[in-house]
């Protein structure tokens, strides 16, 4: 294995991190398989968490042929010129999908929270140049992601990964509509073109990979009976999260995050108990955050819409008991920020509903004088979330970087 840098003992620092940064968009991060690679991002890794985002990275990137063998080998920045620890992963193939592409992914575990680690990913002998990211801190310190949803693969998603990728967030939030494949094998070239553009942009200022938290939408699924992974064969298949559609992380000492399915492979009322028992379980924290593709309070659709109806009749309950403090909707395609809402009603000590899942698609005309919206637009945006423990900051960042809106709310002890 080659070693990362030659000349001196590496030092986790500002100056550590810029030259990763310019190694990292130097190098063309191939080895092996990757010349006959049918796709110019096989052989490129994309990251999520399986378990506790502090801890924990799944690393994960595709290849035409099967590897001999799946490894990672990683280090934290600075602390040796060899990476030292070695990690060996597992290869699959989607059943049914015609370019028979393998997915090979590696779980790294027993990880320090919020440090820099370098990584390479190969087949035991020959491995890729080096790779950075970040774990989340454990305690008090603040934490910042990108949220967002209906992303599409057009050049508006990839333009605003761009911009967000430059505010340094340590993960980012698809609410779902990803690559809209529709689960269906004959649209496999939009997730060609989504890893492509992902790719393209989704390495931080400072030089590492921003991992991937994707929740499930419509567009994840097609209309075949079976399994849910039959039925979702990218979502599971792609990402390696939990498992299931719907699933929570605390991130850092402040914010528990919760992702849910809105009836695309599992019913509103199905996720009634695990809800409340994350939400019980995060209740204590200054913050509790939701995402999840069909919106509550819509800004585009009909308020009595299905999705939008059993949204309220079986989460709002538990939304408004355990004061959620945000929830982020998708699923409108437009820009929304509501008032501060609980029990269906404007209430100062109420949750936020933020959306509406318009990063990458074309976006649409939002409804005005609705009663429970403060601001609506048609602008393509990321959030940019930044959260303490006293302060939870929100702000829409568009195509060109400029922020556009901004919300702040207080932890849930100060707000009452
Ligand atoms: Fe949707």
């Amino acid at each position: 294995m080659r070693s990362l840098y030659h000349k001196h003992n590496m030092t986790c620092g500002i100056a550590t991190i810029a030259l990763a940064a310019s190694f990292l968009i130097a190098s063309s991060c191939f080895f092996g398989v990757s010349a006959s690679a049918a796709h110019s991002y096989y052989g490129k890794p994309y990251l999520t968490w399986q378990g506790d985002p502090g801890t924990t990275m799944t690393i994960t990137y595709h290849t035409e042929a099967q590897p001999a063998a799946v490894q990672a080998v990683y280090d934290l920045v600075g602390a040796s010129d060899e990476l030292r620890h070695r990690a060996v992963g597992k290869s699959w193939q989607i059943p049914g999908l015609p370019d028979g592409r393998y997915i090979n992914s590696v779980e790294l575990t027993g990880l320090t929270p919020g440090q820099h680690y370098y990584f390479r990913i190969g087949d035991g002998n020959d491995f890729s140049d080096a790779y950075m990211f970040r774990t989340i801190p454990s305690a008090d310190e603040p934490i910042r992601f990108a949220i967002g949803g209906d992303t599409l693969a057009t050049f508006i998603f990839e333009a605003l990964v761009e911009q967000a990728a430059a505010e340094n967030p340590l993960f980012l939030v698809v609410g779902g509509d990803l690559s809209y494949a529709d689960g269906d094998f004959e649209k496999i070239d939009r997730w060609d073109s989504w890893f492509e553009r992902w790719h393209n942009s989704a390495t931080t200022r400072d030089g590492c990979l921003i991992p991937l938290v994707m929740a499930i939408g419509n567009h994840e699924t097609n209309r075949l009976e079976g399994s849910h992974e039959e039925r979702a064969p990218f979502f599971f298949g792609f990402f390696p999260q939990s498992g299931k559609t719907y699933w929570a992380h605390q991130f850092g000492g402040n914010l528990g995050f919760i992702v849910l399915d809105t009836n695309h492979l599992v019913p509103h009322d199905e996720q009634v108990g695990f809800l409340q028992e994350k939400l019980k379980a995060y209740e204590a924290l200054p913050f509790r955050a939701a995402v999840y593709h069909v919106p509550l309070y819509p800004s585009h659709r009909s308020f009595d819409g299905g999705g939008s109806v059993a949204g309220r009749e079986h989460w709002l309950p538990l939304f408004d008991a355990y004061k959620l403090s945000v929830g982020f909707e998708n699923h409108d395609h437009t820009f929304k920020r509501t008032k501060l809402l609980k029990n269906n009603e404007i209430h100062a000590a109420g949750t936020l509903y933020v959306g509406d899942g318009n990063a990458g698609v074309m976006p649409r005309v939002p409804n005005e004088d609705l009663w429970y919206m403060e601001k609506v637009s048609r602008d393509s945006h990321f959030w940019i979330v930044d959260v303490s423990a006293t302060e939870m900051r929100l702000r829409a960042i568009n195509r060109d970087g400029d922020i556009f809106d901004e919300a702040v709310l207080h932890a849930a002890n100060e707000n009452n």
